[in-house]
């Protein structure tokens, strides 16, 4: 066979392949296939195996001797669509101001909110398309993007247009998500708002696969209203995520699993139960350690408990101009080493196959597999602890994207 792109040598091929989301011992295995080599032929995986006995002759080799060759980031949980930036808050979080706090004082979401309604489409686009060549640059290949930053019909449907623009024009490919339901807007009450959302859900319909709920204390959606929100979604076709145990226990993880939830995510003040409750369902468990460092809060999701409970977990940045100013998905691995104490190995599963199962993609993305999307990354790493030890750099030296290499 002619491949398109042969690559040889690699000191670890990670395949990260599985055929349900990793749990326990299965996560700490990366699949490791060393003297590793990968056939590309269009947007496919043709060949992973070992370096020996490969004879294909391709259009261009590359030589991965001392590097990680391994598949693309997918972060499965942003808001990468927004204007303006929240400095000055993070000012006020470093002096002591909780975030409730700034987000009652109509800072927090509802400042970006501001701010979001008043962009054009052409500039909203124009900022995404920026965020979006760091992503790639850093190693993302795949982001989900959630809309929140309108909370009226017109705007979240501007946010949701903007990303399916940026998804036709840019190399990552983007999944939408309609998060109406992020807080309540100004000038609402909470009754109104919640009608307003379930009544926008077939409108948004055409341009979002999932549906997305702040489940939280006020100002946000209480348990009952989440109820209410996302079974209205179930039934008009939308898969479904939340914003779960963020800042309170409220049991909404436990609810994640009654209503089969695709996902939940955050998951910092997650129970006992609400962890057996998501393994069961077979709920994948999205952790985010970058809000959790970023706040300043030092409440981590208990990740440890979660994997050894069963609970699949998946690794995202949660990039918002509030809780996580940062698109980089190394530095997410590598506080979730030192503060989850997840193992590398678990980390590199949790952004990559497992996060493919978050956003419903794990049969086309998250591992390297004959069959699946040539989207892969080239590492400046002999091994792949190395990768979140070596903090606060960017190890990807080379990013494929559906087969094609991105300059
Ligand atoms: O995922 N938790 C709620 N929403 C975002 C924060 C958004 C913001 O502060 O702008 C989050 O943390
Ligand atoms: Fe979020």
């Amino acid at each position: 066979m002619e491949l398109d792109i042969l690559i040889k040598n690699a000191s670890e091929l990670l395949t990260c392949k599985a055929d349900s989301p990793k749990v326990r011992e299965k996560l700490r295995d990366p699949g490791i296939i060393e003297n590793g080599a990968l056939g590309i032929k269009d947007d496919k995986i043709v060949f992973a195996g070992k370096t020996e006995g490969v004879n294909f002759s391709a259009d261009k080799v590359i030589d991965a001797t001392n590097k990680v060759v391994m598949p693309g980031f997918i972060d499965c949980h942003t808001h990468s669509v927004f204007a303006g930036s929240r400095e000055k808050e993070f000012v006020k979080k470093l002096q002591g101001v909780p975030y409730l706090e700034i987000l009652k004082q109509g800072g927090g979401i509802l400042d970006t909110v501001e701010k979001t309604r008043k962009a054009t489409k052409e500039e909203l686009l124009e900022k995404l398309l920026k965020r979006l060549d760091r992503m790639i640059s850093l190693g993302t290949t795949t982001v989900e993007i959630k809309s929140g930053y309108g909370l009226n019909l017109e705007t979240e449907k501007k946010i949701l247009e903007v990303a399916d623009l940026a998804d036709k024009r840019h190399p990552i490919s983007i999944v939408k998500t309609y998060l109406g339901a992020h807080t309540l807007p100004k000038g609402k009450t909470k009754k109104n708002y919640v009608e307003e959302v379930i009544s926008s859900l077939d409108k948004i319909k055409p341009y979002a696969e999932f549906c997305d709920i702040f489940c939280e204390k006020e100002p946000n959606f209480s348990i009952e209203e989440t109820i209410k929100i996302l079974t209205a979604a179930k039934n008009l076709g939308y898969k479904l995520k939340m914003h779960s145990e963020q800042l309170s226990q409220l049991r909404s993880a436990e609810l994640a699993a009654e209503l089969k939830a695709t996902s939940a995510d955050h998951l910092e003040y997650i129970s006992d139960t609400g962890i057996h409750e998501m393994a069961k369902a077979g709920v994948i468990g999205v952790v985010l350690p970058g809000v959790t460092f970023h706040l300043m809060t030092k409440k981590y999701a208990p990740a440890r408990e979660m994997i050894n409970n069963g609970l699949a977990l998946a690794l995202a940045t949660d990039y918002n101009p509030g809780t996580c100013p940062s698109e980089n998905m190394q530095l997410m691995m590598s506080i979730a080493c030192r503060e989850m104490k997840m193992l590398p190995a678990e980390a590199i599963n949790c952004s990559t196959i497992n996060a493919a199962y978050a956003i419903s993609r794990e049969k086309e993305i998250g591992s390297l597999e004959v069959g699946k999307k040539a989207d892969i990354l080239i590492l400046n790493a002999r091994d792949h602890d190395y990768i979140p030890y070596h903090f606060g750099i960017n190890h990807v030296e080379k990013v494929i994207k559906n087969g094609k290499i991105i300059e």
